[in-house]
């Protein structure tokens, strides 16, 4: 074929151009010529066949090239739609109530067409919503989790959106703003004056739309890849039990549970025990929301420790989500509870009281003793039979004050038109209400539920509010003589205790010892100044301390040339240097460095590595810090915390451990700082080889007292000055004065009985930012124990004259203490 294709005559003219030629020539000539034409024509051939097949070789090649290519693109596109959607999904789970459906009975059952036909309706209108969004680029899907009858008519929907975005977008993603364009895309008339809108032919109520991030495990959980620890409780008889028990022992434990009352109707939950790990719910948890999946805005609570008291909680409609979650099963984990199907309550009433002398009722929270719901309001309307009778009301662990333009976190209350906000605290309060008639409001301001709340009332005699042997508190509550300065708290406002002088001691009837503490000190703390008499002798001073003439032995590192007048005779700042001593007083706040070792309690926490508070080493896993330190949803998560002990200089610690658990105060009040306390429990305990530089400081028993005028030191590596936002390297120490209870009440206004006062009146000396959290440490008289008797809590500016340092009055939580670390005393 080859053969014949190239014998072709090539064109016409050639042709005959060349057979011309060869008639002319002679014959040798025309030999030579015929074989060169030959060879040429092979070469051609050749040459021709060549390059057929090397552009058949082309064409292989680019072929494999292509595949080879396409291949690894492909590959690689497909990697990183995979990455993609596991690395970067963002998962939203909401609700919202769509009120011009019908519940039936078959959406129960997610099998059923009906289930099926409305999610896909509303699936439909999400893809809509979100593919005609800024976010559309994004948007994965939607996924109706859960349709429900609810207590306001119309379905409960239940639902997961999905977005799958590169780690740089993500930020670009709030709940607010996908939220957003939900609420953005109803259609609201004007004229119509209810919340419900127009979203595609959905009527959406407005006012119903939650959406929070939701977590990866939930979502594939509750939309059936994850765990089939799936429980839908039905409860349709009112007041019944029905029984929620899980144990574990092993593995990972992951549990929903969703509770579905009848409508109209709501679900009270009580936990009768539960054994889990504690540790701020890090590991473990059982968590209580007020829907049928984990949206982070409704969580009614969370329980975070193993307890063995029955506690219950009630929704605000007819459903619920119960959550127990462990992510490492090491030891037995259990729950046991129930859940009822409770009506509706109403709460308040009009009450006549009978103006008997005595508290002769009480008032509650919503649903008591269960923790009350969010969302509550309550309003009592009280009368007393005559019109010089007041009213009385006595808060039990609970008190209010005066709102402030701030909102309050506890509960608001209109009495009379006047607003306050309330506060919990662990003592009664009674506030009296100078009118014979009195209405009530009560609201709930937390999103969570709250504590039960108890109100006794009764009446009060207007003109005479106090019976005999009695006297008045300044918010006119009445107690009986023998209860002021006794260190108990019966007024409204504490007043009874704010302004007691520290009470001399009847030394008569007390045992005096060398070793007794009220011994020569220099102070007169019996009322005949009996424990300073006949003092010239006796106090032994060790080695390390020396003697002042008053007998007060004190360490000489401390009193010595310090510009601190620390004996009565000043003779510890005689015969000082001039250098030495302003070399050692150029500090702010009044500071000088500390020495390593002297202050082996002191403990610097560190937020995401950052010095942040202080805190003192109480035992060989806890910690004592200030509650305000870990205020905030960060804040409070301990894995971002590391306690550095043993130390002087920041970052030359001796020991580092991660936090293993935050407990703040369950009656802190952010507005005042009242309950400013914290213990922290260390991942790891230090060692016994370090207690050369960290030992525990003693936790002051309630009944130990402070006096004004002693003499204590506080420490810290936190601003040296007010101005200054410079924290200091070395751990700075600082001595100060308790100052008088009464005096500090009239610097500030508002000293509650959980807090003392400290430094000095003329400014020199305070803690200052950064220090909060830290110790004050108190030495007992004659070079004893030291003492934890403050932590480190707030003040107005940093060494202001008039304005000391406000200190947690540990001695005040000595019970509290005990009760989570027995070990300290
Ligand atoms: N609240 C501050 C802190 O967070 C402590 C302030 C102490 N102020 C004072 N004047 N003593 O570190």
């Amino acid at each position: 074929m080859d053969e014949q294709t190239s014998d072709k005559p090539a064109k016409p003219e050639d042709e005959l151009s060349v057979s011309n030629v060869s008639v002319q020539t002679a014959d040798s000539e025309d030999q030579w010529e015929r074989l060169a034409r030959k060879l040429s024509r092979k070469l051609k051939r050749e040459a021709e066949k060549k390059s057929v097949w090397n552009f058949q070789n082309k064409i292989i090649l680019f072929t494999v090239v292509l595949f080879i290519i396409g291949v690894i693109t492909w590959t690689l596109l497909w990697l990183f739609i995979v990455q993609a959607e596991s690395k970067d999904a963002l998962y939203f789970v909401g609700l919202f109530r769509v009120a011009n459906i019908e519940f039936l009975p078959e959406y129960r059952q997610k099998e059923s067409r009906e289930f099926r036909s409305v999610a896909q309706n509303v699936q439909q209108v999400m893809n809509l919503v979100y593919t005609k969004s800024a976010f559309s680029k994004f948007y994965k899907q939607s996924i109706v989790s859960d349709v429900s009858n609810n207590n306001n008519g119309g379905l409960l929907v239940h639902f997961w959106i999905v977005f799958v975005v590169s780690q740089a977008k993500s930020q670009i993603f709030c709940e607010d703003c996908v939220a957003a364009i939900l609420k953005n895309s109803i259609q609201t008339s004007t004229t119509n004056r209810t919340s419900v809108g127009s979203l595609q032919g959905l009527a959406v109520d407005m006012d119903s739309i939650v959406l929070s991030v939701g977590l990866r495990s939930d979502y594939s959980s509750t939309t059936g890849t994850g765990t089939n620890c799936i429980h839908d409780l039905h409860g349709d008889r009112l007041h019944q039990h029905f029984p929620l028990d899980i144990l574990v022992t092993s593995g990972r434990m992951i549990c929903y549970f969703k509770l579905i009352a009848l409508v109209g109707h709501l679900i009270r939950l009580s936990v009768a025990s539960i054994q889990i790990e504690a540790d701020n719910c890090i590991t473990d948890s059982l968590t209580i929301y007020d829907s049928l999946m984990p949206i982070k805005s409704k969580i009614l609570y969370r329980i975070c420790e193993p307890t063995n008291s029955v506690l219950s909680f009630v929704s605000t409609n007819n459903l619920m989500l119960v959550t127990l979650k462990s992510t490492k099963v090491e030891e037995v984990k259990k729950f046991h509870g129930y859940f009822e199907v409770i009506p509706q309550e109403k709460c308040g009433k009009a009450i006549l009281s009978l103006g008997s002398p005595e508290f002769e009722g009480s008032i509650m929270s919503p649903y008591y003793p269960s923790y009350y719901p969010p969302k509550c309001i309550c309003a009592w309307n009280f009368q007393s039979p005559q019109k010089n009778l007041g009213i009385a009301l006595k808060f039990h662990n609970y008190t209010i004050s005066e709102k402030s333009i701030k909102g309050c976190e506890h509960g608001w209350w209109k009495i009379n038109d006047h607003m306050y906000c309330g506060y919990y605290m662990d003592h009664q309060t009674i506030f009296r209400v100078a009118s014979f008639v009195v209405n009530v409001e009560f609201q709930c301001s937390s999103k969570c539920s709250e504590r039960p709340l108890l109100v006794e009332y009764g009446s009060y005699n207007l003109s005479q509010p106090c019976p005999l042997g009695s006297f008045e508190c300044h918010t006119g509550l009445c107690i009986r003589k023998t209860q002021r300065c006794d260190g108990i708290n019966d007024c409204f406002d504490e007043s009874d205790e704010l302004f007691c002088d520290v009470p001399k001691q009847d030394c008569n009837t007390s045992f005096l010892t060398p070793q007794n503490s009220l011994f020569c000190d220099g102070i007169n703390d019996c009322e005949n100044g009996q424990d300073e008499q006949g003092c010239t002798e006796s106090v032994p001073c060790t080695n390390s301390t020396f003697k002042c003439k008053n007998n007060i032995c004190f360490r000489k590192q401390n009193a010595r040339c310090d510009g601190i007048k620390d004996c009565i005779d000043g003779s510890d700042e005689k015969n000082c240097s001039n250098t030495k001593y302003s070399t050692m007083h150029h500090r702010i706040v009044g500071g000088s460095d500390a020495q390593e070792g002297e202050w082996p309690w002191q403990v610097s926490l560190l937020f995401g590595g950052v010095a942040y508070c202080g805190a003192s080493v109480i035992s060989k896993e806890w910690l004592l810090s200030a509650a305000h330190c870990f205020q905030g949803n960060r804040l409070s998560d301990p894995r971002i915390w590391t306690a550095h002990l043993g130390m002087r200089t920041q970052g030359k610690a001796k020991f580092i451990s991660t936090v293993r658990r935050i407990i703040v105060h369950e009656y802190y009040n952010s507005r005042n700082y009242d309950y400013d306390i914290a213990l922290l429990q260390l991942s790891s305990p230090w060692l016994d080889t370090m207690r050369w530089l960290i030992q525990p400081i003693c936790i002051p028993p309630t009944t130990h007292r402070v006096h004004t005028g002693e003499k204590c030191w506080v420490t810290g590596w936190g601003q040296k000055r007010e101005a200054d936002d410079e924290t200091s390297a070395l751990l700075q120490k600082a001595e100060v004065e308790i100052v008088d209870q009464t005096l500090c009440h009239s610097a500030y206004g508002f000293i509650t009985a959980r807090m003392l006062c400290a430094g000095m009146m003329s400014g020199e000396r305070d803690s200052c930012k950064g220090d909060s959290g830290g110790p004050l440490s108190c030495r007992s008289k004659g070079g004893g124990k030291w003492f934890l008797m403050g932590i480190v809590s707030w003040g107005y500016g940093c060494g202001r004259p008039s304005f000391p340092g406000v200190y947690t009055r540990v001695s005040n939580f000595a019970t509290w203490i005990h009760k989570y670390v027995p070990s300290v005393f």
